[in-house]
């Protein structure tokens, strides 16, 4: 499963691409608002650092719009990845753009049928929100079980990216079910680097380190 970063925070991510295994970044409005930067110069910090897809979503509500959008922020880097919310326009705007070789990562998804409507009309990824779907009493990760099973039944292409990751418990479900992708908000991605068991491990083996003879150490 490859692992996104949920974030247009630069620091974050150039953090994350040190430890060597960032795959990606999506971004989303409220994300972008969060930084209080220009998008296109942010996103370009972020597509010079990160070389996979970058998501960057537009914000017209008509398919002309969108589309418009969507091959400007295309010309940014050709990492960039166009992300359309799922909507009868936004369908349109998928079929159109993705015909022109640009890359579409569908936000928003919240069922299955759905998923397929976009995998239909030529996107590359779709995006269940599982978090949010939890939050409203719902099983989130269901979506994405079920999603694998109609992509898998047809041979589609388009990739399921898990996003509204909320903890790490979330990152193991869905690479048990199947997420191509999951996109992770940072303090997340960090929180699956850490054990307790592994602090009290490494605690030991550097006490005990201590106990051999220095003029031993060096072999
Ligand atoms: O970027 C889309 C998605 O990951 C947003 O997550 O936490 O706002 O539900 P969240």
């Amino acid at each position: 499963m490859k692992l996104f970063l949920d974030t247009a925070d630069i620091r974050e991510i150039r953090e994350a691409n040190s430890w060597g295994i960032l795959d990606g970044v999506t971004t989303n409005p409220s994300l972008v608002a969060r930084e209080g930067r220009d998008f296109h110069e942010a996103l370009r910090d972020i597509c010079a650092e990160v070389q996979g897809p970058i998501s960057a979503e537009v914000v017209g509500l008509e398919a002309e719009g969108m589309i418009a959008e969507g091959r400007g922020l295309a010309k940014i880097a050709d990492n960039i990845v166009v992300k359309i919310p799922m909507v009868k326009e936004g369908l349109k705007a998928i079929r159109a753009l993705s015909a022109e070789g640009i890359r579409i990562n569908t936000t928003l998804i919240f069922s299955s049928p759905q998923a397929l409507l976009a995998a239909k009309a030529g996107a590359a990824y779709v995006s269940p929100f599982v978090g949010r779907l939890d939050d409203i009493g719902h099983d989130g990760m269901q979506l994405v079980r079920e999603m694998r099973e109609i992509f898998d039944n047809y041979g589609f292409r388009c990739e399921i990216l898990a996003a509204s990751i909320r903890h790490p418990v979330h990152v193991v479900e869905a690479a048990r079910a199947g997420a191509d992708v999951a996109t992770i908000p940072f303090k997340v991605l960090e929180s699956l680097l850490n054990h307790p068991l592994t602090d009290i491990g490494l605690q030991k083996f550097l006490k005990d380190w201590e106990k051999v003879p220095r003029a031993a150490r060096k072999g």
